[in-house]
């Protein structure tokens, strides 16, 4: 392959084309947008044809060619320094301009002889071994075949193996150390207190995994315990001239031509893994190796296939493994995030690659490896049913959770919210927009007006959102929120008003005020303290509820309290206005309920119909309760212009 072909085929053009500004859409085979070249913001008149790698404007420049032809144009350059540009992209070496040196291939070159011999070594080792067969064979349910394949083996107990094994084939120590067979360390000599250094085998009593470049190329190992009380659990081999653990997929060599088949990659957890689902005919798997998936891992697989599977661990941390990682930088500002801002790393990934990214999640607590071995067409379903980044982030924070806690509600569409908002494409985040609002049973429009809310919430500066405490930023903007805690600091302070409000909502025909006229959870908590408070008379009121506070909610209580102190005396006009926000807060919930309720209904009608007497009821319910508060309104304004 050329040098301009090899470039060519490493650079997307459809990233190329996006990274320098133009908003492309996908449109069947190929892309469309606004012409960087001339200004016409009218017609979408530049297309983009990611599979011939070549783009074209039918508009007034009438021109068109291919990723050097553009960067040409773009920046002004000749061909000559558009090359040296897009080969350093793609990290290819021009060999007019900086060839690689013939010593350092060479040098390479020979570090993977080396490890094809260990290879060879560690692979008779294994066969002299029964029991690590045994394992593999029957724990493992390997067939020799497979562990022919991936070409398994096994490092013997002990430190000098190899320098034993290869010194006389003529290897030499560096050699060892070159390829990260052996590990060295510092030592002090005892008969003359010199620093010595010593080397020893790395790899001890462990099953060997040879791990390959995308050509099959050999580049290091993974080696996995056979004592299961040795750690760690895996060991690879360090970073070395051919092993740069970040840019290698393990089984990509042999994944390669079927995920181009399937037009599709799956990305697993574990070697064995990999090896297993190979095994089961499932041969379009790769996985990383213990560290996070890089963007450089990404782009080696898009190159085969956009469409990317992420078959994750059960368990959240695994989850979270892989759902970091990408893109360290703005991870890290998001680190506090947690899983919805590790998705949304992953969603830009997502959208800067035009990749179409898709999360599974594992069963039962299995491993890909278990899983296949209990069921080889499980595997085919789960894959087949991978969801989107922004549905899986949304089915995982809402597993276990009440869905009717005005405060659970809160917080998922606090972390949800930003990851629709970063969609490029408009329809999808409609789509997403009112998915989540069925999930959460509220009024789409609500959502809406949760993010358009306050200068924050606007989609520009990213750093904003991103540095934001994702619940109270839409707290603060909720005025149920405010008036809920200022209604609690003066009932806090004078719990004896609560007989005079309850008093009044008798006589407008309405139930005792309750925990549920709150919507958020600690607020429900407090109130229910001073609901006992006035229900009981051997202490003091006050007393009562300073002493029964539960410790998670003392803070909240202080701050509440803080924000009344000025309240001393309590006269008409004070009770007036509680009373007046009561109503309202108890209006806002019939509001919401009644929002939920057409949900439901709507789901119900969908599925035929069989509950509709119960909406009725709690809809007449529903109409009462709002005739009887906007009485109440009604008496109280007729009482005060009396
Ligand atoms: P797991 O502990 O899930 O192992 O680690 P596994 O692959 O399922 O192995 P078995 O089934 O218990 O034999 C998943 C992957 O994480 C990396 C390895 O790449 C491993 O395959 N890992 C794990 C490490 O790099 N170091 C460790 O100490 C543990
Ligand atoms: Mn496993």
């Amino acid at each position: 392959m050329s040098t301009i072909d090899e470039v060519k085929s490493k650079i997307d053009i459809v990233d190329l084309v996006s990274e320098a500004g133009v908003k492309l859409r996908h449109a069947g085979r190929n892309y469309t947008g606004f012409c960087p070249f001339h200004d016409n913001k009218h017609t979408p008149a530049f297309v983009v044809w990611p599979e011939s790698g070549t783009w074209r404007c039918f508009g007034q420049c009438n021109e068109g060619g291919d990723i050097f032809k553009f960067v040409m144009k773009r920046e002004g350059l000749d061909f000559k320094d558009a090359l040296q540009k897009l080969a350093d992209r793609a990290g290819v070496k021009v060999e007019s301009f900086a060839a690689e040196k013939p010593e350092v291939k060479e040098a390479h070159e020979h570090l993977r002889i080396l490890l094809e011999d260990v290879v060879i070594y560690y692979r008779s080792l294994l066969f002299k071994n029964n029991e690590i067969l045994t394992y593999l064979r029957e724990k493992r349910g390997l067939t020799d075949a497979t562990i022919e394949t991936f070409g398994l083996g096994y490092a013997p107990l002990g430190y000098d193996n190899l320098l034993k094994h290869f010194l006389p084939k003529g290897y030499s120590e560096k050699d060892l150390i070159d390829a990260g067979m052996l590990s060295v360390r510092d030592a002090e000599d005892e008969r003359n207190s010199q620093h010595v250094t010593r080397s020893f085998d790395r790899f001890r009593n462990r099953i060997m995994i040879p791990i390959r470049d995308e050509q099959g190329k050999m580049a290091g190992f993974g080696a996995r315990i056979v004592d299961p009380t040795d750690i760690p659990k895996f060991l690879n081999s360090p970073e070395t001239p051919i092993f740069t653990k970040g840019k290698i997929l393990y089984g990509l060599d042999r994944a390669r031509k079927p995920i181009r088949a399937a037009d599709q990659a799956v990305i697993v957890e574990g070697y064995l893994d990999v090896i297993a689902l190979h095994q089961a005919g499932y041969e379009n798997v790769v996985s990383p190796m213990g560290t996070a998936l890089t963007e450089d891992q990404l782009r080696l697989l898009k190159k085969l296939s956009r469409r990317i599977v992420l078959a994750l661990d059960p368990d959240t941390a695994g989850q979270k493994a892989v759902l970091r990682g990408l893109d360290a930088a703005r991870s890290a500002m998001d680190r506090e995030g947690e899983l919805g801002f590790d998705a949304r790393g992953l969603l830009r990934n997502e959208a800067r690659l035009q990749a179409d990214l898709r999360v599974a999640s594992m069963p039962d607590g299995l491993d890909p490896d278990e899983l296949v071995a209990r069921d080889k067409e499980e595997w085919k379903r789960l894959i087949e049913n991978a969801k989107p980044i922004v549905t899986h982030v949304m089915d995982s924070l809402a597993v276990g959770q009440n869905l009717n806690d005005a405060k659970v509600k809160n917080q998922i569409a606090a972390q949800v919210i930003p990851l629709i908002e970063d969609l490029p494409n408009a329809l999808e985040r409609d789509t997403y927009r009112q998915a989540l609002a069925r999930m959460l049973r509220v009024d789409e429009r609500s959502l809406m007006s949760t993010q358009v809310q306050g200068p924050v919430m606007r989609r520009k500066p990213r750093t904003v959102i991103q540095k934001m405490q994702p619940d109270r930023s839409i707290m603060a903007v909720n005025p149920n929120f405010r008036i809920e805690s200022y209604c609690l600091g003066v009932l806090l302070r004078k719990p004896d008003l609560l007989y005079r409000l309850d008093k009044s909502f008798q006589e407008f025909g309405l139930s005792p005020l309750a925990a549920e006229d709150f919507e958020y959870t600690d607020h429900q908590l407090l109130f229910g303290v001073v609901r006992l408070a006035v229900e009981q008379d051997e202490n003091d009121h006050h007393q009562y509820v300073t002493s029964h506070l539960p410790e998670t909610i003392s803070d909240l209580s202080k701050e509440l309290l803080a924000q009344t102190e000025k309240l001393e005396v309590v006269d008409d006009k004070v009770l007036e206005d509680l009373l007046a926000r009561f109503i309202d807060l108890r209006r806002a919930n019939a509001m919401v309920n009644n929002i939920q309720l057409r949900f439901l209904q709507d789901e119900d009608q969908q599925l035929g119909g069989a509950n509709i007497k119960v909406y009725q009821e709690q809809n007449l319910r529903l109409a009462k309760l709002l005739h009887n508060l906007d009485q109440a309104k009604r008496k109280m304004s007729l009482k005060r212009q009396a």
